[in-house]
């Protein structure tokens, strides 16, 4: 299972670096727009810093854009992976980009057709986002967990998925439970998975009788 950073700042990319949870990193215009900088750049110093995939998204609707930009992105660094949005001219520009050796990631997916669509026009990467479908009263994680199935179930389909919109440490504890094989989550999830009452409690309780003996 690998976990990627869910950002593109690179402070919180190296914090979650030091403590082994950057096996790569997804960004997308929301995060990019938080950032100060040239995409180019950003994407240029992410890359530096992280030697596992970095997904990048192009912003171009329509078939030849996108190839011409996902090209453009690929130049970057030798890990940067083109993230495609769901849609009939991004399927057809997957193929081409695959063709040429370039790793793709079609995102937004919301349902298990879409991803089998973008399996079998050769996505490296389908990226479901499940915190979106909670917010709308649907249920994200089962969705991961059908996807799972169908691409256990067809081992053709050479395709891993990258679970997105992940919001709370309990869908990373689910998500892992699964076998999903990649969880890209936001720092401040990150963090929350660190913390635990009763751990701080522990070491409160160990500092006070450790007073009452001599080393
Ligand atoms: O990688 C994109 C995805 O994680 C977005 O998350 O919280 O904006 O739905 P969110």
């Amino acid at each position: 299972m690998d976990i990627y950073v869910d950002s593109a700042n690179i402070e919180e990319i190296k914090k979650a670096k030091e403590l082994g949870l950057a096996d790569g990193v997804t960004t997308n215009p929301s995060l990019l727009a938080k950032e100060n900088g040239r995409v180019t750049e950003i994407l240029k110093d992410i890359c530096k810093e992280i030697s596992g995939p970095v997904h990048a998204e192009v912003l171009s609707l329509d078939f030849e854009g996108i190839v011409k930009e996902g090209k453009e992105l690929a130049k970057i660094s030798d890990n940067i992976v083109i993230k495609i949005p769901m849609i009939k001219e991004g399927l057809k520009a997957v193929r081409i980009l695959k063709a040429e050796g370039i790793d793709t990631n079609v995102t937004l997916i919301f349902s298990a057709g879409q991803a089998i669509l973008a399996a079998k026009a050769g996505a490296t990467y389908v990226c479901p986002f499940l915190g979106r479908l909670d917010d709308i009263s649907n249920d994200g994680l089962e969705l991961l967990g059908v996807i799972r199935s169908i691409f256990v179930n067809n081992p053709d389909l050479d395709t891993r998925i990258v679970a997105a919109s992940i919001r709370t440490p309990i869908h990373v504890v689910e998500l892992s439970t699964m076998g999903v094989d990649i969880l890209t989550v936001p720092s401040k999830v990150l963090s929350q998975l660190e913390k635990h009452p009763l751990t701080d409690i522990g070491i409160e309780q160990f500092a006070k009788d450790a007073e009452k003996f001599k080393l």
